[in-house]
């Protein structure tokens, strides 16, 4: 069962629409990959599910986002204040603009526990230590008092995961969780956080680039390109047959899916931006099967199996 379902959700910036119509559903357990190039509107749109627009700048401007059926682009900012943390937990791309560099780590993780669940000062200390456990912090019962800075890049992700988890949400949705630590640290956190999908059952949205880390990661996928959904299902079947042109496009450019010798092709041209978005199908200028449909009529996603939809009046159907 869905225990996130986003319905046609638009996002704008005053008249300037930058996400359109999207659709995800996440279930327990389930790892969703939320990919696509720069700029196609993969952390407005998780910013959006945690009611974390920047105030005044963007806004929701259509859609649902049903967490257990109820709608949070509805929800007060009181009740959004418990959705944060206990229901839904985030982590970021850069650990160190979310981890207040004067709070000992430890303090981080408790003043969570104590605002959400009224945790004493000792239980939440407790829960501080056992959490920097889960995470693979070594020595968690001294190292709770360390500051960030005392931290290396991957403890400090390892740490702002503790945060996110303090007080277990069923889902949490990490931006680039990795992209900032090098190879083998990058491979331990994705490590981590499918073991703590195996372990608590957490439901997580992971935003990355990489199409590897999809691979070893993510059960479903959804390919985001100039601010719509463009082609959704099992990550298994979208690898394998790639049913739109633009992930027939992004797989081509991976590492490892070209022969070595050759230069690694790279989509030609650039992603449209926003105040410039092409008329029909947005992916029409770079789209090799474009067709003059393609530039007067926008594809709606449409379902082209039981589990699968894509948005191309010429998707190839498995
Ligand atoms: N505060 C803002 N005001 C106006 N436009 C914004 C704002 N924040 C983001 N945008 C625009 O929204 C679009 C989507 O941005 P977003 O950061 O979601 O992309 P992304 O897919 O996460 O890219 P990346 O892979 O580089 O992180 C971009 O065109 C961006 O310029
Ligand atoms: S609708 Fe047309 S332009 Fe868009 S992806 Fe499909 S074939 Fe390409
Ligand atoms: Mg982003």
């Amino acid at each position: 069962m869905s225990l996130l379902t986003v319905r046609n959700l638009s996002i704008a910036a005053g008249a300037r629409t930058l996400v359109e119509e999207v659709d995800l559903d996440l279930a327990e357990g389930e790892v969703l990959g939320l990919v696509g190039e720069s700029g196609s509107g993969k952390t407005i749109t998780c910013r959006a599910l945690m009611r974390l627009l920047p105030a005044g700048e963007l806004q929701i401007a259509s859609g649902s986002i049903e967490l257990r059926g109820r709608d949070l682009t509805r929800a007060s900012e009181a009740d959004m204040r418990k959705v944060r943390g206990v229901e839904i937990g985030m982590i970021f791309q850069n650990p160190n603009s979310h981890l207040d560099p004067v709070m000992r780590i430890g303090d981080q993780i408790a003043e969570s526990v104590r605002f959400h669940e009224g945790a004493s000062a000792n239980e939440a200390r407790n829960r501080a230590i056992e959490l920097l456990r889960q995470v693979g912090i070594p020595d968690p019962a001294r190292r709770i008092d360390a500051f960030p800075h005392e931290f290396s890049g991957g403890m400090r992700q390892r740490a702002m995961i503790a945060v996110a988890l303090a007080c277990r949400p069923k889902i949490l949705i990490a931006d680039e969780p990795t992209t900032a630590l090098d190879v083998t640290v990058q491979a331990q956190v994705l490590r981590l956080l499918l073991d703590l999908r195996d372990r608590l059952g957490l439901a997580i949205m992971l935003v990355t680039h990489n199409l590897g880390v999809v691979a070893q990661t993510c059960d479903t996928l959804a390919v985001m390109y100039a601010g719509r959904v463009m082609e959704r299902g099992p990550k298994r079947d979208l690898l394998r047959t790639p049913a739109h042109p633009y992930t027939e496009a992004l797989l081509k450019c991976q590492p490892g899916s070209a022969d070595p010798a050759q230069p690694l092709p790279a989509i030609p041209g650039q992603p449209p931006s926003p105040n410039a978005f092409p008329d029909g199908c947005r992916f029409h200028p770079r789209c090799p099967r474009a067709a003059i449909i393609c530039q007067e009529q926008r594809p709606a996603l449409r379902a082209t199996s039981a589990k699968r939809a894509a948005a191309c009046h010429f998707a190839v159907v498995p």
